[in-house]
């Protein structure tokens, strides 16, 4: 890290610079010279926000959808600001959208959860009874199988919003589920689970029973405060690592079963066609991934040349990202990025780059690495393997153009 900052120091002071973004002091700036209306006037008093909200001025950040991807809001999906959040934890009003058939609104005291199938006594729990369990409190990135998905054939959407927003990361509260199936107790011949939702859509999924008692858990709050509707209120499946579509919202109920269930969300979605006309199935696992957030698209260089920050994420489904590297020349050249905040298994990592930037055109990417050694691929390796018939599992290097004035958009290397 030392080694970074003093490189840093250096480049910015070979450009004559020294100081990273400052300008000398009063040069009759009227935001400092003149008086302005809120240090003039008494603000909002305690009993004005009871629920606070950002300020006005960033009315902008907001989940966003594609309108040729939204046939139907009910079954459809927006995505999550990517490009104006930093650090690793996604604030709870931002955090993008998939329902199949709509927000349920349910009402906790008439929810219930049953444990049934190959089980020793089928139970119902309501929420105080989960309330019971021994609590914990874990941080998990959760992807949609999809994200980045319209990038398969080329580059598409133009914003880190739209090519990765379907993603979030969250602290959960919950209960291991583990603890929950043991209360009901496992048959022998128990080897898969089905979580079903209570939405109009009774989504279903087979979670083998191994991942079932490994590190799955009963959610019932995100970011310390209740689940919001769109994210399952009052309960989610948490399936650390796993493809999103399995982590069941407004979870009703979970079957146990001596094999998997083959229903419409693992049979004829959530499989990936292959260049032979085969299917990939029961690819649950995220691998791992990585995206440059600032600058991208919807978020330019407008300081000019000089010091320029670049922030960025990266994750993976089996472990942590210890490095992420990234390169300006799209990948001839690559230095490692500052890794900096919390490292988690299976959380969004946060990672920077700072250079001076001399107004040349660049070609911004990032290469994560995970804890097991896996590197991030290119898309045209991912390619080369799984053809382009597939929607899911994209998790190819991303390259952002930079123009001389800044700007960024969506392009390939070959
Ligand atoms: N669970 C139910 N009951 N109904 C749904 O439509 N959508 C799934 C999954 N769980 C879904 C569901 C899909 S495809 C994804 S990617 C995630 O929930 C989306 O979760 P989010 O809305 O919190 O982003
Ligand atoms: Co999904």
């Amino acid at each position: 890290m030392a080694e970074t900052r003093r490189a840093f120091l250096t480049a910015a002071l070979a450009g004559g610079a020294g100081l990273v973004a400052g300008k000398a002091a009063a040069q009759g700036d009227p935001a400092i010279t003149e008086l302005q209306p809120w240090s003039r006037y008494l603000g909002d008093g305690v009993d004005a926000r009871p629920y606070g909200k950002p300020s006005r001025y960033e009315s902008h950040v907001v989940r966003r959808n594609v309108a040729w991807l939204t046939a139907d809001p009910i079954s459809s999906v927006n995505f999550t600001p990517l490009h104006e959040l930093d650090g690793i934890i996604t604030p709870s009003g931002l955090c993008f959208e998939r329902h199949h058939a709509g927000i349920a609104e349910i009402d906790p005291a008439q929810h219930r959860l049953m444990i049934n199938g190959l089980v020793e006594r089928p139970l119902v729990f309501t929420m105080q009874d989960l309330m019971r369990f021994p609590r914990e409190n874990r941080v998990y990135f959760m992807e949609c199988a999809a994200n980045s998905g319209m990038e398969w054939r080329g580059a598409q959407l133009n914003g880190c919003q739209y090519t990765h927003g379907m993603i979030h990361n969250l602290v959960y509260t919950g209960v291991s589920l583990r603890r929950v199936l043991e209360e009901a107790g496992l048959r022998p011949n128990a080897k898969w689970i089905m979580p079903e939702g209570a939405d109009a859509s009774a989504m279903t999924r087979s979670i083998p029973i191994e991942k079932a008692l490994e590190d799955c858990m009963i959610a019932f709050r995100m970011n310390g405060e209740a689940l919001r509707p769109e994210q399952g209120y009052p309960l989610r499946l948490v399936v650390p690592g796993w493809e999103g579509n399995m982590w069941i919202k407004w979870l009703r109920r979970i079957e146990v079963g001596d094999e998997p269930w083959h229903h419409r969300e693992e049979t004829s979605k959530y499989t990936d066609l292959l260049k032979d006309g085969k299917a990939r199935r029961f690819t649950w696992e995220m691998d791992a991934k990585s995206v440059i957030t600032s600058p991208s698209p919807q978020a330019p260089i407008t300081h000019g040349t000089g010091p320029t920050v670049i922030s960025g994420m990266a994750w993976s489904g089996r472990g942590t990202i210890p490095r992420v590297d990234v390169s300006l020349d799209g990948g001839m050249n690559w230095y490692r990025a500052r890794m900096d905040g919390p490292s988690f298994d299976k959380s969004i990592h946060r990672f920077y780059f700072e250079f001076d930037w001399d107004g040349r055109p660049l070609l911004l990417q990032s290469r994560a690495h995970d804890s097991t050694g896996y590197v991030q691929p290119t898309k045209k390796a991912l390619r080369e393997i799984r053809g382009v018939e597939s929607i899911y599992h994209q998790n190819g290097i991303q390259t952002w153009h930079v123009n001389e004035r800044g700007e960024a958009e969506n392009v390939e290397v070959s």
